[in-house]
């Protein structure tokens, strides 16, 4: 398995070689096939006050393709503005499941600023799969995604 460090370098390095939006495809994509315990990974995006779904790889789709800011644990990262690492989803109050088999769960906001302008949100079959390496290394890419991105 590549280490996350590694595969964050690559995609930072990659950056300026192609536009938001492909890039943002890229993260996704390149998360979720070179990370073994990221199971499913998409970019959720604030807009008019919603998360709106954006850029994601995994075996199926969401159903949440909207999110009310403050809904589940996606809703959560973006009120709170601070990332949210659940080890075990069942056990949260405020969890909106997309995918029987997911345990755990990190959301990972995107700043620019003072203000939430989307997040990374990432799904694993694993219970307990997070570490605080998971959260240094996503929020050092979310701080690129963030000077980069220009909308859905
Ligand atoms: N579980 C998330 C919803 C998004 S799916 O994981 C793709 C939540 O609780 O907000």
């Amino acid at each position: 398995m590549a280490a996350l460090r590694d595969v964050v370098d690559t995609l930072i390095e990659a950056a300026d070689t192609m536009d938001a939006g492909a890039w943002e495809q890229e993260i996704v994509q390149a998360l979720r096939e070179e990370i073994d315990h990221y199971d499913w990974v998409g970019f959720y995006w604030v807009v008019n006050d919603k998360l709106v779904l954006g850029a994601w790889d995994g075996p199926e789709a969401t159903e949440h393709v909207t999110i009310e800011i403050g809904e589940g644990l996606c809703g959560l990262a973006a009120s709170q503005q601070q990332t949210v690492l659940v080890d075990d989803v069942k056990e949260h109050d405020n969890y909106l499941a997309c995918f029987p088999e997911t345990r755990s769960e990190i959301v990972v906001p995107v700043m620019k600023g003072d203000r939430c302008i989307g997040e990374i949100d990432i799904d694993s079959n694993t219970p307990g799969a997070f570490t605080d390496t998971d959260r240094k290394q996503l929020e050092r890419l979310a701080e690129i995604v963030a000077a980069r991105h220009y909308g859905l």
